[in-house]
């Protein structure tokens, strides 16, 4: 799960796809990273944890990460929140097969970015969440 910070968007999407992995019994390994490294080290911004706590999913103790090459070894789908993420993941594919791995999670739709708009916490968490659940449709 891929977004800018990895501090908002993909930490939800980590805690949402994780919490409904293990609902199902799935032994996925799930992870998020940021395409840009300006919190690394740092847990999730506090809106995004506390939206997820009100929703039942704790990400309270995720740490951002920058997205690495090594990741498209690492995964087998790469899943990312909005066209900037896209392009800039796709601008560090080594091949093919590794450009194959990389969708945005909602199909042709973005996640957009609530950073700067408290409002969108909420909504983001929603658009996730159907994200999550029509990816796992897909792939069982
Ligand atoms: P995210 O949101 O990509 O959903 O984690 C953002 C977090 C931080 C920044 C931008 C977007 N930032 O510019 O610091």
């Amino acid at each position: 799960m891929v977004c800018l910070g990895n501090i908002c968007r993909s930490p939800l999407a980590e805690g949402i796809m994780q919490h409904l992995a293990d609902e199902q019994h799935l032994d996925w390994q799930i992870d998020s990273a940021g395409t840009g490294n300006w919190h690394v080290g740092q847990g999730p911004d506090r809106r995004s944890t506390r939206v997820a706590r009100e929703r039942g999913v704790d990400i309270s103790k995720q740490v951002c990460r920058q997205f690495n090459v090594s990741d498209f070894d690492e995964f087998d789908h790469i899943l990312v929140m909005d066209k900037n993420n896209l392009a800039d993941v796709l601008a560090l594919a080594p091949n093919v097969q590794a450009k194959q791995k990389v969708k945005l999670l909602l199909g042709d739709k973005e996640v957009p970015d609530p950073y700067f708009d408290d409002k969108l916490f909420e909504p983001v968490f929603d658009l996730v969440e159907n994200g999550c659940k029509e990816f796992i449709k897909h792939i069982i």
